[in-house]
């Protein structure tokens, strides 16, 4: 099997040339238009009307979640409810402080500064900040060596917007400068219909609704891969049919994909089939799985196995991976009646190693 590359994958999460290209089309531009996420949504937009009706800058926000969730979107959406304009940036592209000073000293009054990948910033980048959301203020190092002086200067008070795919990742002094931290989760099924049918409405693409419930259903949760997978079955559509999009043809078309009912992809699937059909369901350690399906390890672990744990088709054991009884139900096999497992002494045992070796 040739090796699984990610970016290949249609259920991929993090987005390709393409969807960065129509995502800019697609986003919701107010609170009102942005579906799901009502935790969120409740909590920033207090914090919005009342900034608004103090007239003041709102507090810095966090952004935390997983890729594709609106977090780019929901930044661009405070910036809109301000009225205010908006500067973009991340954390990989500001490796010196001065690159940062650069940018702060040059915001005007109320502006929302968004920074993308926060957790990525330079360790000098991430103290300037520090004085910089806590007082408006930074220093800016004029010369080298022992004649350096530091100058302050004034900041116009501005709201920092930061994302991060790593909340953990965060040092603690950068989190509790945050007056709000929305934490972004994955969306509701009949969530992702609503995502598709803005989208498909915007895109001039018909559809009926159980083919956006079919489309959603394999959408893995995140609005990113639902608008590519309708981008995907809108082209299968086209050019097999009359363009409308109905349940059969977006099966057929996700089936060309290779993205089955629930959105598990060809490493997906074969990674379950091994663990089911080579180690009957498991324990079997990760690095014997990957093998299995002729991938690296971290492939297996990186990829693969979130969202299969969070689907709760597969679990993480000290004694290796082992398959749930929903993952024999979703192949379509049936399970050993005594599974191996209860039977058979652990791995460990029977080889002497660790499982995760
Ligand atoms: N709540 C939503 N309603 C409608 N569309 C959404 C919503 N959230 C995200 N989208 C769509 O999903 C796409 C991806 O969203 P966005 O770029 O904001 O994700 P992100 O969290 O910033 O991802 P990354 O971590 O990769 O930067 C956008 O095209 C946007 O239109
Ligand atoms: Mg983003």
């Amino acid at each position: 099997m040739s090796p699984y590359d990610e970016s290949s994958s249609a259920v991929s999460s993090t987005a390709d040339g393409e969807d960065r290209a129509v995502e800019a089309a697609l986003r919701p531009k107010d609170l009102d238009e942005f579906i799901g996420q009502e935790r969120v949504r409740e909590q920033l937009s207090l914090v919005l009307q009342a900034a608004r009706h103090r007239a003041a800058t709102p507090d810095h926000v966090l952004l935390s979640g997983p890729p594709g969730l609106g977090k780019t979107t929901l930044s661009m959406i405070i910036a809109a409810e301000m009225g205010a304009p908006i500067r973009i940036t991340s954390g990989p592209a500001i490796q010196h402080a001065g690159d940062l000073a650069a940018i702060l000293s040059s915001l005007t009054e109320g502006e929302v500064l968004f920074l993308d990948e926060i957790h990525r910033m330079s360790r000098p980048a991430e103290e300037m900040l520090y004085m910089a959301m806590e007082d408006f203020r930074v220093d800016v190092i004029v010369g080298k060596g022992p004649g350096a002086t530091a100058i302050p200067l004034e900041l116009p008070p501005f709201t920092l917007v930061g994302a991060t795919t790593r909340a953990g990742l965060l040092p603690p002094p950068l989190r509790d400068r945050f007056g709000f931290t929305g934490h972004m989760e994955f969306y509701a099924p009949v969530e992702l219909e609503r995502v598709i049918h803005r989208s498909a409405r915007l895109l001039d693409v018909s559809i009926d609704t159980a083919g956006a419930a079919e489309i959603a259903g394999r959408s893995r949760g995140t609005p990113r891969i639902a608008n590519r997978l309708l981008r995907r079955v809108r082209d299968f559509a086209q050019v097999r049919h009359d363009g409308e999009i109905t349940k059969e043809i977006a099966a057929a078309a996700l089936g060309v994909y290779e993205v089955d009912e629930r959105g598990l992809d060809r490493l997906d699937r074969a990674v379950l089939h091994a663990l089911l059909k080579l180690f009957g369901g498991g324990p079997v350690g990760l690095s014997t799985l990957a093998v299995a399906v002729g991938e690296e390890s971290e492939t297996v672990e990186e990829v693969a196995e979130p969202f299969l744990v969070r689907e709760g088709l597969l679990a993480r054991t000290p004694r290796g991976r082992i398959a749930t009884a929903a993952a024999w139900q979703h192949l379509g096999l049936t399970p050993p009646t005594a599974p191996p497992h209860a039977s058979l002494p652990a791995q460990q045992d029977l080889f002497g190693g660790s499982p995760e070796g």
